[in-house]
């Protein structure tokens, strides 16, 4: 059966193999993640469908960024929907004004700490900080926690340092970056397996391709759920 601490990236090109990759997982899976990809292809309205007609929980991923005003009006639009989760970056400008977009709504703000595919010479690259990037995803973190977020975006390997943070009692720490032993890495460069990153904190983690590009993605599933059980 389903364990919502698994959430499948439903990272297919449009809504139509989105659903169908959803009803070929069935009940296993009651947890999706629809992000950028796929919004540009139906992905809002996948995510109601598979809302209101298959009773799913549903974390929207669009990892905005702008100023506090638009952030306000984009996130007040968005929680017009019954949805789940939404992220935001962890600036704490936007995390506030997505705060103020959502009050009276159940929709959670996610603040993404720094990306799990990024690595220090990225961060270079971006003229971001120096210092390790897990003390910068820590010190993210505390600030968008600190901000309002209901929860954080991070790695696996951050999880343990951030469930440390006083600032993190009752939030949610959701991490992607998720790569079954043995799982191809892609672009993905802080990964753990999905049982260590619950063990070290994660309230779910996100797994995409291991799951949607196996050749049998059922079984690929079943093979987390009896890892994180
Ligand atoms: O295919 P894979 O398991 O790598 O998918 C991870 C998903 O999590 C992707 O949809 C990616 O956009 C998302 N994500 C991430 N790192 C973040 C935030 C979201 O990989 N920091």
């Amino acid at each position: 059966m389903s364990d919502d601490r698994l959430i499948v990236a439903l990272d297919v090109p449009n809504a139509l193999q989105g659903l169908a990759m959803a009803e070929r997982l069935g009940d296993s899976v009651s947890f999706y993640k629809i992000g950028l990809g796929m919004l540009t292809g139906g992905g809002l309205a996948l995510a109601n469908e598979l809302k209101q007609d298959h009773g799913k929980r549903i974390f929207l991923d669009m990892k905005l960024f702008d100023i506090g005003n638009t952030v306000e009006n984009a996130v007040r639009g968005l929680a017009q929907f019954d949805l789940d989760f939404l992220t935001v970056h962890g600036d704490p400008h936007v995390v506030r004004a997505a705060k103020e977009g959502a009050a009276g709504k159940d929709l959670k703000i996610l603040a993404v700490t720094i990306l799990t595919s990024l690595n220090r010479d990225d961060l270079d690259a971006s003229l971001l900080k120096d210092g390790d990037v897990q003390d910068l995803v820590v010190e993210r973190a505390a600030r968008a926690l600190e901000a309002g977020a209901d929860g954080v975006i991070a790695s696996p390997q951050e999880a343990a340092l951030i469930r440390a943070l006083p600032e993190s009692e009752g939030r949610l720490i959701v991490t992607p970056g998720v790569r079954p032993a043995g799982a191809e890495l892609g672009d993905q460069k802080r990964v753990a397996t999905p049982a260590n990153a619950i063990a070290d904190g994660a309230d779910h983690v996100v797994v995409g391709r291991p799951i949607y590009r196996a050749d049998d993605p059922k079984t690929a599933v079943d093979a987390i759920l009896n890892e994180l059980s």
